[in-house]
């Protein structure tokens, strides 16, 4: 378990406003900071609902800017709009003079689709319908010596808490990070990385920084068998299954946190559902509600 505030707070729903907005070519990367968000398990993640896509008669129902309601009644039953979009909480605004508490985090977005490309339109004044922090389970820690964090592109997201955390902790940790190119490492994480003092080792496909080839290879040579080490993944699908498959290999342990597409988030739909390792056919994990976060040893690739 990790210190405050890295622990799962009660999912609540947020309106929040845009700030400190950052664009790059595929990226928008932006702070929210909801009030009374009690705190989240690196690897949790929020819905988001622009106001753009939210009927009207909803407004009334919904807290003022800074308000929060507790998710007590189920609230499917509430016309809330239930198609919004899950992105990881990433890297937290911590105020040092209150004991580490939570001031707010950072949202970072890879642009690729209807939601996504409109994120990249966000001005500071957007105001944003927010529901979490949501996921069962996040990363955990379990008393190993070393932290391996491995990322593929925007799969940094919520692996920049995990960061923070281990380093309130203080577990030494080491990052592997791959994107085809170098423009396509998130806008800032390398920095963030970087001022927590996080050993970082880069991989791009074409060369462009760092070592050429995939960031499972950058990793392989870092391993050595029956490590004590707990390697934490996320990234595209094909990146964690040969992870785990080297892990696995090597007698590593590891957790992967799934970005699956997900529909309605909160485990009523089956939109997110993988098969465990297990043989059961009628045993389906949901990773919105079951996750995101698995043990590696946990899940069944194809
Ligand atoms: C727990 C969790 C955390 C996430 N965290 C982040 C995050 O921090 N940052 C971030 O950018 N994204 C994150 N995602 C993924 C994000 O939710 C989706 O990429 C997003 O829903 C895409 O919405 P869209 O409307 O822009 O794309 P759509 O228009 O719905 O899709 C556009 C195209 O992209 C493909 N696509 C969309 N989403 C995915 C996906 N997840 N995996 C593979 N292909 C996909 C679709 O098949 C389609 O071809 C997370 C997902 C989960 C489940
Ligand atoms: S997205 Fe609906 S069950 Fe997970």
């Amino acid at each position: 378990m990790f210190p405050y505030p890295f622990v799962p707070g009660k999912p609540k729903i947020f309106r929040s406003r845009v700030k400190h907005i950052v664009k790059t070519d595929g990226f928008v990367r932006f702070t929210l900071f909801p009030l009374g968000f009690d705190g989240f398990e690196p690897g949790q993640f929020l819905r988001i609902h622009g106001w753009d896509g939210v009927m009207p008669s909803y407004i009334g129902a919904l807290p003022e800017p800074g308000q929060s309601l507790p998710l007590s009644d189920s609230f499917l039953r509430s016309p809330y709009p239930m198609l919004g979009r899950s992105l990881s909480i990433s890297w937290s605004h911590l105020d040092s003079s209150e004991g580490n508490s939570l001031r707010g985090f950072d949202l970072i977005v890879r642009a690729v689709g209807v939601a996504t490309d409109q994120m990249k339109q966000y001005e500071e004044t957007k105001e944003l319908l927010v529901i979490g922090p949501l996921g069962k389970r996040g990363f955990q820690w379990n008393g190993r010596d070393r932290a391996l964090l491995v990322a593929g592109g925007v799969g940094i997201a919520p692996l920049l808490p995990l960061a923070q955390a281990l380093r309130c902790s203080a577990i030494t940790t080491q990052a592997f990070l791959g994107a085809r190119t170098e423009r396509e490492f998130p806008p800032g994480a390398r920095e963030d990385l970087e001022s927590l003092g996080v050993e970082i080792h880069l991989s791009t496909e074409d060369g462009s920084v760092g070592q050429q080839g995939l960031v499972t290879d950058l990793l392989d040579g870092a391993l050595t068998f029956g490590q004590n080490a707990e390697v934490c993944a996320c990234g595209p699908a094909a990146m964690l299954q040969a992870l785990c498959r080297l892990c696995e290999e090597k007698a590593i342990s590891i957790q992967v946190s799934l970005e699956s597409m997900t529909a309605c988030g909160i485990g009523a739909c089956l939109g997110c559902a993988i098969l465990p390792a297990s043989k059961d056919p009628n045993h389906l994990l949901k990773v919105c509600v079951d996750g995101p976060v698995f043990q590696g040893k946990e899940l069944k690739w194809p």
